[in-house]
């Protein structure tokens, strides 16, 4: 199965989206090997309503740092570094797409 085919049902799997993110940051002069979180915040919430949702959903649920998260369908990890920042709460993450799975995640956060 080739990912972003017909045969393949998952429409996130082109198989380019981490290339073409690492890409336009090396191109707008960021280190891949130093990345810091605000280096993502152009992609960080690919969600309706982007970040006003999650905050709606994180005033709605509680959240608070003694909270621990699951993000299922996390993508890059745009949420979760921003709970984790903003909350301090502890985020699992999860996302089936390898192409998108937190690029860089260690030097991100
Ligand atoms: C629209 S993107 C949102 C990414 C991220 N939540 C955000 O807001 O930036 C949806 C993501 O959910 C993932 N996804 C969809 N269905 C999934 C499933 N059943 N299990 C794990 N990940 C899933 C996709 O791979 C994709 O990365």
């Amino acid at each position: 199965m080739t990912a972003g085919t017909s045969s393949d049902p998952n429409p996130y799997a082109t198989g380019t989206t981490r290339e073409r993110i690492e890409r336009a940051l090396h191109d707008n002069g960021r280190s891949l090997d130093a990345l810091d979180p605000a280096d993502l915040d152009f992609l960080e919430e690919f969600h309706i309503l982007g970040r006003l949702a999650t905050d709606s959903l994180v005033q709605l649920a509680e959240v608070t740092a003694e909270d621990r998260v699951l993000d299922a369908g996390s993508g890059i990890g745009g949420t979760p570094r921003y709970l984790v920042r903003q909350i301090g709460c502890q985020v699992a993450s999860v996302d089936f797409t390898p192409s998108t799975a937190t690029p860089r995640a260690g030097s991100t956060g």
